[in-house]
């Protein structure tokens, strides 16, 4: 991962308040970087590496609550507007519906509430988009379902998110959006 990826994570997070949901928390990366938030719940459809959020949850000193739950972003196992704020870090290049977790993600959060994203996106050159499409099949076998050419931009504003992207390096982007 990119030495700048380092910084965006941690800003991503650091001043987020309220009840926040994190999605695809992975092995727990981002959690010893909140500081604010008041609670901290977090879906990951993989046990294993629930199961290591939870191991860094129990380990970092913020003294912020964490709740790991092992789910798919696709099936969100809380209340509707339940949360204040959702975070995702690397994790729609590889969900599997990515329709399908922003209708499950405009349920649980409030109105007003504030959707978080550091992810890598399709290229804006076509020539790289291309390539990007050409060489997904073969990229997503051996990482994790992860997509190169996935168009979550557009996803998002077709969807009526208000997206402001705040930083973009190459095809990484931190943004945030709102409905
Ligand atoms: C590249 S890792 C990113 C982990 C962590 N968010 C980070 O910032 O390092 C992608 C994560 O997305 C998770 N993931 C894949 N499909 C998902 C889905 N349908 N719903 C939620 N998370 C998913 C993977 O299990 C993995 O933990």
């Amino acid at each position: 991962m990119p030495n700048f990826f380092s910084s965006w994570r941690g800003r991503l997070v650091e001043n987020l308040t309220g009840t926040v949901l994190e999605i695809g928390v992975g092995g727990g990366e981002n959690l010893r970087y909140y500081r604010r938030a008041q609670v901290i719940h977090a879906i990951e459809p993989h046990a294993e590496r629930a199961r290591e959020a939870e191991s860094v949850a129990a380990a970092v000193d913020h003294g912020i609550p964490v709740y790991v739950r092992v789910a798919p972003a696709e099936e969100l196992p809380y209340a509707d507007a339940m949360f204040d704020v959702v975070v995702s870090s690397l994790v729609f290049c590889s969900v599997t519906d990515q329709d399908r977790a922003l209708a499950e993600i405009e349920r649980v959060l409030r109105p007003q509430g504030v959707l978080w994203m550091v992810e890598h996106v399709r290229p804006k050159t076509p020539i790289l988009a291309q390539l990007a499409t050409a060489v997904t099949p073969h990229w997503r076998k051996i990482a994790h379902n992860c997509h190169l050419d996935r168009p979550t931009l557009s996803v998002l504003t077709q969807r009526g998110w208000r997206v402001d992207v705040l930083r973009r390096r190459g095809v990484f982007v931190k943004l945030r959006a709102t409905r």
